[in-house]
């Protein structure tokens, strides 16, 4: 997951990943973004990881001023065209793992699916650039992979392996990925399209984001569709907290 990886998916965004903002069921990030904007109008911004922008206009349509901020290239390059013709948007190239953020902290912070590198130096690094980037007071709007979902997949895949008349070792043979070791699964590193990803328990959130001295004000679910399993869908985490 370095910057030629990014640099490459950002190519073909929305075919390459899952968009937050483009498949999200209920529409519930977008939602809790402008109802962020509704309170705060005039607030300053930033969108960690903005990848191509998705968010990034309707960030700078809902708030004063908005830095946007991401490593690939051509990620920034995408972004720009999308927020051409809207005054309050600052572009700024940063490794999030590695720099000092070119701008003060904000009142309002989104990162949305950045936090998920599978190296654990790099992304907790990630993590601190992040937190300190929220001023004392300012809210922080996460989206990260759930592990729970991830669990339900591998339970539900199981399911249809039996229903497809495997025995229970090969139902559970065929549903392991092949390609995780044991660290990976106890520290919820799944694969995301064949790439290894962090995923993150609900209360494994909870407990980063207090150590960090911010409190969480709501965890909830952002649904996406199902991928052929039976009623199941998928989600992520989407968690709002204050910086104390
Ligand atoms: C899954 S995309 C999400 C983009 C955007 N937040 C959205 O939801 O549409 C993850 C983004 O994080 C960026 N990213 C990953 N690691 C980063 C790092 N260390 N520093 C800055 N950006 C990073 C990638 O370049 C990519 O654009």
């Amino acid at each position: 997951m370095d910057i030629d990886y990014w640099d490459k998916i950002c190519k073909n965004y929305c075919s390459e990943i899952l968009s937050v903002y483009d498949d999200d069921l209920q529409g519930i990030v977008k939602q809790r973004i402008k109802e962020a904007g509704a309170a705060f109008s005039s607030a300053r911004v930033a969108d960690l990881g903005c990848g191509v922008g998705r968010f990034t206009p309707l960030l700078a349509n809902s708030f004063g001023e908005v830095d946007a901020c991401d490593f690939s290239i051509v990620g920034l390059g995408k972004a720009k065209r999308r927020c051409r013709g809207l005054g309050n948007v600052n572009f700024h190239q940063v490794d999030l793992s590695r720099d000092v953020l070119p701008f003060e902290p904000v009142d309002f912070a989104f990162c949305a699916n950045v936090l998920i590198m599978p190296t654990l130096d790099k992304r907790l690094r990630a993590w601190r650039s992040v937190c300190s980037q929220v001023a004392r007071g300012g809210s922080l709007l996460l989206v990260v992979p759930s592990m729970e979902s991830a669990q339900m997949e591998f339970y539900d895949s199981i399911e249809s392996h039996l229903s497809d008349g495997y025995g229970c070792s090969e139902a559970v043979r065929l549903s392991i990925e092949e390609k995780a070791t044991t660290a990976d699964l106890r520290l919820g590193i799944y694969q995301l399209d064949g790439v290894k990803t962090k995923h993150y328990l609900r209360e494994e959130l909870k407990q980063m984001l207090e150590v960090r001295e911010f409190e969480v004000k709501s965890i909830e679910k952002v649904k996406y569709p199902t991928e052929g399993y039976g009623n199941l869908f998928r989600w992520d985490w989407l968690v709002s907290a204050v910086r104390k």
